[in-house]
């Protein structure tokens, strides 16, 4: 299933997605720091800027920040030539009370470095699967900082180089619909009270099932294929999608 829009938005965001098959060249320092740059300016509450990123491209800080990937992430991001570790203050700097809004910013901020990256001829991609406990240890990373994710970055590289098992997910997500993410004020009351119409209840679930659909096809398709054909073949793919 392709991706759908239904108004004009900026090109950028409906181009940008999270490949797998990342090229295993170094790329530009200068271009590193300008996607961090661009993750320098995102906004956040009382402009604490609570985001820190660990940069890693050269090869012994790769060789760490590659140890901490989970096997599945390791089959693609293993040779990427930039690896991250996206951290988060959780604590005002200004007062030292909790910030609890920290991670809500630091989310702005990759998002707004993973725009410039695609920009730039980049693909980034978030990684959750990685042992964030080790990192912490081996890194010497206090409480008082959240370890968020990690993201592998690098160009686009060779489909036919990427595992056979991420093949039939390599493609843009598709969305859930807009309907099941904007809610108004009495879809809301409608979710969470008990008063609601059996009609408008019915309505709300029509587009979980909907979202739930659109999800879970994609993943399964990919499982099935991935499981059925083991050697599934790359034009086939491109057939497909
Ligand atoms: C916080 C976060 C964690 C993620 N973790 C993983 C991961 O461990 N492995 C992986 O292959 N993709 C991971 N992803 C990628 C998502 O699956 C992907 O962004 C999502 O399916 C939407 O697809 P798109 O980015 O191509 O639009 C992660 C993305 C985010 C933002």
């Amino acid at each position: 299933m392709a991706r759908t829009f239904n108004y004009n938005i900026l090109e950028i965001i409906k181009e940008r997605w999270s490949a797998r098959a990342i090229d295993q060249n170094p790329i530009p320092v200068d271009d590193i720091k300008a996607v961090m740059e661009a993750a320098r300016y995102a906004p956040s509450c009382f402009n604490e800027q609570p985001w820190r990123y660990i940069v890693a491209y050269e090869n012994d800080d790769l060789t760490l920040m590659r140890s901490f990937l989970n096997e599945k992430n390791m089959k693609w991001a293993g040779k990427a030539p930039v690896l991250m570790m996206v951290l988060s203050s959780n604590v005002f700097h200004r007062n030292q009370k909790a910030n609890k809004w920290n991670q809500f910013d630091a989310g702005t901020s990759w998002g707004f470095m993973q725009l410039e990256a695609w920009k730039r001829g980049y693909v980034t991609h978030g990684m959750a699967g990685f042992n964030a406990d080790r990192a912490r240890e081996e890194l010497n990373i206090q409480e008082d900082h959240d370890i968020i994710c990690m993201v592998a970055m690098g160009r686009y590289g060779n489909l036919e180089e990427l595992d056979p098992l991420f093949h039939p997910i390599e493609r843009p997500n598709e969305r859930n619909p807009l309907e099941s993410m904007m809610l108004n004020v009495k879809s809301i009351r409608c979710i969470t009270s008990k008063k609601c119409s059996l009609i408008k209840r019915l309505h709300l679930y029509v587009f979980e099932l909907q979202s739930f659909i659109i999800h879970y096809s994609s993943f399964i398709r990919a499982e099935l294929t991935a499981r059925l054909i083991p050697s599934y073949p790359v034009h086939l793919h491109k057939l497909l999608f």
